[in-house]
């Protein structure tokens, strides 16, 4: 058994009665039954994931999102990263979750309605599920699959659970299947992927989530720490190659649905701690000069460019604090492991949370 002990990742390819309600979230009062999934389709489309690619490919320094990562292949090559023994902050999250999750539990509430940004495999949320028996589970992610699996293997593993799942990219303002008389939410970001915004941008949404869980309201943020050089560069580059695989899958990607020519053996690897930013920045590096093609635009590559895929901030207590308190948070209590790697957060939105409010926003 691996660290991340009974925790059950999703079942490829079973997406047993899906309820999908592309595009309707918000406004239906009927009763969900306890342990189904509905779905919820906020994607962004293809137009508008063609137009974001260009733009970043067309900058003097090409960058594109690392949510580019996440189409199916993507998140299980990001699931097998989480099991490689260079890469700490899962089984340092989880380590941290089972010690402290009854404490985490009394921070954030039961019976509430707890949504997950960038859920993943809902594995770490499969720790708290117990000690809080929330009354609606609502997980939000980009990659489409791989959410439907995860939610029904959670359906499956806690039958009483009533999920909304929603595929929605909360790196601009989002839509959640919110019903207008929910107003006790609560938030849990794990994994660290705060980290992968810069500062200014991790502010933004942090403001964001403020606003959507109102004054009073709860997030349990993980958040990475600084730490040896040496340990940061292993994670992002570990010894079998999955996390290059996961990085260069961006461009299989780009290929498959943006018409792209990237020839994969022409591009390579790179990941470094950057100490001066506080991050670890992964790059995919050219290895020649070459001429490629997306959606019929044509970017040129010298050997040694890159495009910058990835930013992975590190953050002290003390420095996170001070940006969670910018966005709108009351720092409430802060875990971490006994080896200082990582850490999570409990913040509560600044303000007193109204006994009844008349209508809870859907637009985060
Ligand atoms: C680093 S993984 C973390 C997964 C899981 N939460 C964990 O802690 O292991 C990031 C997750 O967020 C999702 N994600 C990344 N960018 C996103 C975005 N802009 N909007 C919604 N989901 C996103 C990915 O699909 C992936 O599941």
């Amino acid at each position: 058994m691996t660290h991340l002990g009974a925790l059950q990742r999703p079942n490829p390819g079973r997406h047993p009665q899906a309820t999908t309600e592309e595009g309707q979230g918000g406004g239906r009062r009927s009763g969900q039954p306890s342990g189904s999934v509905r779905f919820f389709d906020y994607r962004p489309t293809p137009a508008d994931v063609c137009a974001e690619v260009l733009e970043g490919l067309g900058r003097p320094a090409k960058r594109l999102s690392p949510k580019l990562f996440y189409d199916q292949h993507g998140s299980r090559l990001f699931d097998a990263i989480t099991e490689l023994p260079e890469y700490y902050p899962t089984r340092t999250e989880i380590g941290i979750l089972r010690e402290y999750g009854s404490e985490m539990a009394d921070r954030l509430g039961r019976d509430n309605v707890l949504i997950e940004l960038g859920s993943g495999s809902s594995l770490k949320i499969q720790i708290l599920l117990a000690a809080l028996r929330p009354r609606t589970y609502l997980p939000v992610d980009i990659s489409r699959e791989h959410l439907l699996e995860s939610a029904y293997a959670l359906a499956e593993r806690f039958p009483g659970l009533a999920i909304r799942a929603a595929c929605a990219d909360y790196s601009a303002p989002f839509r959640l299947p919110l019903e207008p008389d929910w107003t006790d939410l609560a938030a849990f970001f794990p994994g660290s992927s705060i980290g992968n915004f810069d500062p200014d941008d991790a502010r933004l949404l942090l403001r964001r989530v403020a606003g959507l869980l109102g004054a009073g309201g709860r997030l349990l943020i993980g958040v990475d720490l600084p730490k040896d050089p040496a340990i940061l560069n292993a994670a992002y580059d570990d010894a079998q190659g999955v996390t290059a695989a996961f990085n260069l899958n961006l461009l299989t990607r780009i290929n498959r649905e943006l018409d792209g020519d990237f020839d994969l053996d022409a591009f390579a690897h790179r990941a470094f701690f950057n100490a001066a930013e506080s991050r670890v920045e992964m790059h995919l590096v050219s290895r020649v000069d070459q001429r490629v093609r997306v959606a019929g635009a044509a970017f040129d590559f010298r050997a040694g460019e890159t495009i910058h895929t990835e930013s992975s901030y590190k953050y002290g207590t003390e420095v996170f604090k001070r940006l969670a308190r910018d966005a709108g948070f009351l720092s409430e209590q802060v875990w971490t492991d006994p080896e200082g790697l990582f850490s999570v957060h409990c913040l509560r939105v600044r303000g007193v949370r109204p006994a009844a409010c008349a209508a809870a926003p859907n637009q985060a």
